[in-house]
């Protein structure tokens, strides 16, 4: 299980120059990651366009490695990951689930086989990512479960009807999203969460400062994150039980705060 260093900040220099010293065969990657994506910060209004540039890089040299897993063993293990955590803590074929940050369907292909037909909804910032996504759903044939599979510009769901989604998962994205972006999506969530719902995302742990490294990867302090999301009246409890997993982040599962927040939609169906 790969263990999560909670207290360095990899943003200080010193933490920089004692890695490179560590890994000398990674710092030629890392000068021209960081010389990409200077670029693409300098070119990028903000950090959504950044990052969707950033996604159309990595894609065209290799959907699995944009999504984060070096190659397609890893890629098949981790959506593998995904979907039995999910499934053993209760997902359903009848849940309508939205996938914020869908990528190319990693753990998304077994969340749509499962699901019943049309009860999948994936959205993500980056067309790229999409079309490979396409690809994905091609290759293990499930066009007949009919997944939807959509371009953002933000995480305000304005075209979602409300209440709608009994399962809202976000894996690998808020490690990749500044606190503004976070917070929109909890200022909007609620109003496209079923009152029995739950929202899982995972998140770069810390429990020392709140950085970033190359405005790629963000790493926060759960008691922020769970502060934020009472703010928008959502209950967030960390998940001890995601920390047994090989996986170097952590999860949050939100609900709706309280029963009277739950019972302001009204539902046709559980
Ligand atoms: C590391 S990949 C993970 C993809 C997928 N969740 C998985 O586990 O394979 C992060 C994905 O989130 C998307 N993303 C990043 N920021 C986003 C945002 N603010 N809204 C929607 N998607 C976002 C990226 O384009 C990328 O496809």
């Amino acid at each position: 299980m790969p263990r999560k260093n909670l207290t360095v900040n990899r943003a200080r220099l010193g933490h920089r120059i004692a890695y490179a010293l560590r890994h000398p065969g990674r710092v030629p990657a890392y000068l021209r990651r960081a010389g990409r994506d200077a670029w693409l910060r300098y070119r990028s209004p903000d950090h959504v366009s950044y990052y969707r540039a950033v996604m159309r890089s990595d894609t065209a040299r290799s959907p699995e490695a944009a999504v984060g897993s070096p190659c397609r063993a890893r890629w098949l293990a981790l959506g593998a990951m995904q979907f039995d955590y999910l499934v053993s803590h209760g997902l359903t074929p009848r849940d309508r689930m939205l996938e914020i940050g869908c990528g190319n369907l990693r753990a998304g292909w077994r969340f749509i086989r499962y699901l019943d037909a049309g009860h999948y909804y994936g959205i993500d910032i980056s067309p790229d990512i999409l079309f490979a996504a396409q690809d994905t759903v091609a290759e293990f044939d499930l066009r007949d479960k009919r997944p939807t599979l959509t371009p953002v510009r933000d995480l305000t769901f304005a075209f979602l009807p409300d209440a709608h989604f009994t399962v809202v998962h976000a894996h690998s994205v808020f490690s990749h999203s500044p606190i503004e972006v976070i917070e929109e999506c909890f200022a909007h969530v609620g109003r496209i969460l079923h009152p029995s719902g739950w929202f899982d995302f995972t998140f770069g742990r810390t429990e020392g400062e709140a950085h970033h490294v190359l405005r790629e990867d963000f790493y926060y302090r759960t008691a922020t994150l769970v502060a934020l999301a009472e703010k928008y009246g959502l209950r967030a409890r960390f998940m001890d039980d995601w920390e047994e997993l090989p996986h170097g982040q952590s999860k949050i599962r939100v609900t709706h705060g309280s029963e009277v927040a739950a019972r302001r939609y009204t539902v046709s169906e559980g």
